[in-house]
């Protein structure tokens, strides 16, 4: 859309009101985003600013394409799909870490293939290339910690945050892989004719985070 609006893809959910707040402080602000309803659509005529909810992990796919100029998306997702954008900065909202746990009790045995359940399989395979270590990955889409409680894996790599789902559960960190947090990321080629705008939005964004 070139109607001199900026398209801004925003993580909808708990980080997504968080990440809102930014953007209203930043100088975005678009009052009629705050009344509950379902519309995934929102515009503020006044800043000429257009934001659309979208789910967290979707974010980066729709500023990659250009269906948004620019966007909020996770490190996480970042690392793992390596989405072809410029990531801008660094919101320091959403924080947490990648991490390698296991079952409270586990033994590495390095003479086997080690079992890694995950989400991120991307994140892990380079996690243990860079170690040597032979890995088997099983692909899951969540509750990740059930996977060494019933033997379907050694370990698993997940997001840590408050570290209560590892401990609830009996598990812990072996060893931390990357911190993660929210990253405001642009589409090139709106990055290539809005230059002057999204450079703006980052600098007022960074104030507000710093
Ligand atoms: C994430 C992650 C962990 C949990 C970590 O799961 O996969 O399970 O949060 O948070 P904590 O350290 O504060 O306990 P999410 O809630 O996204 O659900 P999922 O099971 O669908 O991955």
């Amino acid at each position: 859309m070139t109607d001199g609006f900026i398209n801004v893809a925003l993580p909808k959910g708990r980080l997504g009101d968080r990440v809102y707040g930014i953007f209203e402080r930043a100088g975005y602000g678009c009052p009629e985003i705050q009344i509950k309803n379902r519309r995934l659509i929102f515009e503020s005529g006044q800043n000429r600013v257009r934001y659309f909810w979208v789910k967290p992990s979707d974010v980066a796919i729709y500023v990659e394409k250009g269906a948004a100029d620019v966007g909020v998306a996770g490190k996480d997702i970042l690392l793992e799909y390596r989405p072809d954008v410029y990531e801008l900065c660094d919101l320091k909202e959403g924080r947490c870490r990648m991490a390698v746990a296991a079952r409270a009790d586990y033994q590495d045995d390095s003479s086997v293939s080690l079992r890694v359940a995950t989400k991120f399989p991307n994140i892990a395979k380079r996690h243990f290339a860079k170690k040597s270590r032979e890995i088997e990955i099983i692909k899951l889409n969540g509750s990740i910690e059930l996977a060494p409680l019933l033997g379907l894996s050694d370990v698993i790599v997940d997001i840590v945050e408050t570290g209560a789902t590892l401990k609830e559960n009996g598990l812990a960190v072996v060893e931390d892989i990357v911190d993660i947090s929210a990253r405001f990321i642009s589409n090139k080629a709106s990055f290539g004719f809005m230059q002057d705008k999204i450079l703006q939005m980052s600098a007022q964004i960074r104030e507000v985070c710093r």
